[in-house]
């Protein structure tokens, strides 16, 4: 019922193909969770490669939100703009865009001003939610995922209030401009850990204690897939003075997946 309830969530089309695995964020195999390739940790430049037609025909356009908060995603679940690391919108984004758009404390009126960081958006759909209520938004990700991350942000005309930024998890890698925005006002997260990923929980651990502080609101959606893995994320946080509370009952939107979680983060005072 709530895997019917998710897919009713996005009106899709037209179906996307699903070649390199059946959800696929940046997937490449059949495993359970979204697997990095070996870029993962190397540099890359980021750029899409192929003529643009060949770029623009691999995408599949989603309709995600309802009303005022409609947001257009294009998702490439073979890889074609990012060496064949698929991309497609995961569950637990869908979960926190549907819960960001029935947060009444998001200032919905344009120009509320509210600073927002979305980590690892992928396609954006979260900090492109977060837009349209009205926050202006950083979105960030791996070099990999940045074309298409940006070519979303200029699908939806929203190059005003959101900015790309490739921002890999980590003390060693942190941009100045991170250290000079931060703390944020929210700071948002989907699926951003997994089993396959579990050695890059202190590296986003790191990046998080920097730009949540005490008065950031942070909201992280999460699939729990294997309790080792989970374990050890609310362990690293808490180790990190993170109180992290995961949202309940009438806290979450009326359909929300049971399997799916959403964890609220506050940072003690210093
Ligand atoms: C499963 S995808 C989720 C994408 C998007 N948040 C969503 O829910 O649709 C995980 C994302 O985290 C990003 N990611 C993983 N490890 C990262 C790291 N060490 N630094 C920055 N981004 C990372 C990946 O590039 C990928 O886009």
């Amino acid at each position: 019922m709530a895997h019917l309830l998710r897919l009713l969530k996005a009106k899709e089309r037209p179906l996307p193909t699903r070649g390199l695995g059946d959800k696929c964020g940046w997937e490449t195999e059949n495993v359970k969770g979204p697997r990095l390739e070996q870029d993962f940790c190397c540099e890359t430049d980021g750029e899409a490669s192929g003529s643009s037609t060949t770029l623009e025909a691999a995408l599949n356009l989603r309709i995600v939100g309802s009303e005022d908060n409609e947001l257009r995603i294009l998702e490439d679940s073979q890889g074609i703009w990012a060496n064949g690391n698929g991309a497609t919108i995961w569950d637990s984004a869908l979960l926190l865009a549907d819960f960001l758009r029935h947060q009444p404390a998001l200032g919905r009126l344009p120009g509320s001003g509210l600073r927002a960081l979305e980590l690892g958006a992928g396609l954006g759909l979260v900090g492109l939610t977060l837009a349209k209520l009205g926050a202006q938004v950083v979105a960030t990700e791996r070099a990999l995922a940045l074309p298409l991350l940006r070519r979303n942000v200029a699908e939806n005309s929203l190059d005003d209030a959101v900015r790309v930024e490739e921002l890999f998890w980590g003390s060693k890698h942190m941009p100045t401009w991170v250290y000079d925005s931060a703390p944020f006002d929210i700071v948002v997260g989907s699926d951003l850990i997994w089993p396959g990923n579990a050695d890059c929980i202190v590296d986003l651990v790191e990046t998080l204690s920097v730009v949540v502080g005490p008065a950031t609101s942070c909201w992280l959606a999460y699939e729990p897939r294997a309790s080792a893995t989970d374990e050890a994320l609310l362990a690293s946080l808490r180790a990190a003075h993170f109180r992290v509370r995961r949202l309940q009952g009438q806290e979450l939107p009326a359909d929300a997946p049971e399997d799916l979680w959403i964890l609220h983060l506050e940072a003690e005072p210093k």
